[in-house]
C-alpha cells in the first residue's frame, strides 16, 4: 500500500466515488460530498493498492494554522488492515511540516475507538445534526495534541 497527497485528476476521482460508497450511499444518503464546504481548500492524502484508491483522508487547513479531517473512509475491504493508520501517519507528516498547531474531526460514533487508537481525544459530548441523526449517526469532536 502506498500513501500518497494526491493529485491525479483519475485518483481524485475514484476518491470523490470511494467517499460515497463508503461514507454515505450505505445509510441511502445522498452524496454530500462538499454540502457542508464554505469553500476552502483541500488537500487529499490517498492510500493505494496499485491504482486502486483503496482510502481517503481529507484536510482543510485554516488560516490560523489550525486543521480538520473532514472526511475519513476506508473501502470495507481494505479496513482493519492498518490503511486508516496509514493515511493517519502522512497526513500527521504534513501537518507536523507545516507547523500546524492543532487538528480535530468530527468523529463518527462507529469510528471513535479508530481515532482514540490513533492518539486523538474526546473534547465534547454528542453532537447531533438532523441530517445524520436520521441514518444513526452521531458525532463527537475529537482532537491531537501536536507535540
Ligand atoms: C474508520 C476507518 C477510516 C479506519 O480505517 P481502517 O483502515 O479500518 O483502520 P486501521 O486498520 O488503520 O486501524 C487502526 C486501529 O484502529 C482500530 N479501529 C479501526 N476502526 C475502528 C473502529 N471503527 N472502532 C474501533 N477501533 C477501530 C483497529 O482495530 C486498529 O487497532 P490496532 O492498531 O490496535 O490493531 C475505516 O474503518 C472506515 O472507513 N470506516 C467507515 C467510515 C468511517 O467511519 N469513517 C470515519 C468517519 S469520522
Amino acid at each position: 500500500m502506498r500513501f500518497t497527497m494526491e493529485t491525479d485528476e483519475f485518483a481524485l476521482q475514484q476518491v470523490d466515488a470511494l467517499l460515497y460508497e463508503v461514507l454515505w450511499e450505505p445509510y441511502g444518503m445522498p452524496n454530500v460530498r462538499h454540502q457542508f464546504d464554505k469553500g476552502e481548500a483541500e488537500i487529499i492524502f490517498a492510500a493505494k493498492d496499485g491504482i486502486t484508491v483503496a482510502g481517503a483522508f481529507v484536510l482543510i487547513v485554516y488560516k490560523d494554522k489550525s486543521a480538520e479531517l473532514r472526511h475519513a473512509a476506508v473501502l470495507p475491504e481494505y479496513q482493519g488492515q492498518k490503511t486508516g493508520r496509514g493515511l493517519w501517519n502522512e497526513v500527521l507528516e504534513y501537518i507536523k511540516a507545516e507547523s500546524i498547531n492543532s487538528i480535530y474531526v468530527y468523529a463518527r460514533n462507529t469510528a471513535i475507538g479508530f481515532w482514540e487508537k490513533i492518539g486523538f481525544r474526546v473534547e465534547t459530548d454528542w453532537i447531533d445534526h438532523d441530517f445524520f441523526a436520521n441514518h444513526g449517526i452521531r458525532f463527537k469532536v475529537m482532537m491531537f495534541d501536536i507535540k
